[in-house]
């Protein structure tokens, strides 16, 4: 099957503000120029406070809007944002050392993202993998086309490199 053409770039970016795992600076704001929505969802938010954001973190001490595991959200966000934006840990030892959690389940917490994007929104997912064409994919997710791929970076010490995945989400199943 031919893609076709998403948006590709590479960004290098300020190193974080100390929270672990905490974004690098200035990449909300990057996002924002390009992809943007009225109501916003923050999942695995971390330090991340922003005006214009609601947040989802399973941390209390974090004071997300909404202390969840973002692996089930509320049955009735379904369609409700039109901005969901998610930067959970990137793999098992990370989880436990930095957060003393266990891994999130990510076809879970893809699937809701989807669930909970409305029709012409977007859905960004910050991680080492791409998530695409899961066994489990629901009718939502199916209905997710990919806009945009963006490898990043910070010049501080061992970076790692990321992939920001962003996808928009049609009126129908294609
Ligand atoms: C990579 S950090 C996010 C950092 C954030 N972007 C910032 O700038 O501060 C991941 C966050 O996910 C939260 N978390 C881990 N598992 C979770 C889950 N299943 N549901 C919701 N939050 C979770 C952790 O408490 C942590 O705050």
């Amino acid at each position: 099957m031919t893609q076709k053409p998403y948006y590709r770039d590479i960004w290098c970016l300020g190193a974080g503000t100390g929270y672990p795992g905490a974004f690098p600076r200035g990449l909300v704001e990057k996002v924002l120029q390009r992809w943007n929505g009225e109501k916003k969802l923050m999942l695995f938010s971390g330090s991340f406070h922003e005006k214009g954001w609601e947040t989802v973190d399973i941390k209390p001490e974090n004071n997300p809007t909404y202390v969840l595991n973002a692996e089930q959200l509320p049955k009735d966000w379904t369609e409700k944002y039109d901005l969901v934006f998610a930067d959970p840990p990137y793999s098992e030892q990370e989880a436990k050392s930095l957060y003393d959690l266990p891994y999130f389940n990510i076809v879970k917490v893809v699937n809701e993202m989807a669930r909970v994007t409305r029709a012409g929104g977007h859905m960004i997912f910050l991680h080492r993998l791409i998530p695409q064409n899961f066994p489990g994919d629901t009718s939502h997710f199916k209905r997710m086309k990919l806009s945009g791929i963006v490898g990043v970076f910070t010049i501080a010490g061992y970076s790692n490199i990321r992939a920001l995945t962003v996808w928009r989400k049609m009126e129908v199943l294609p």
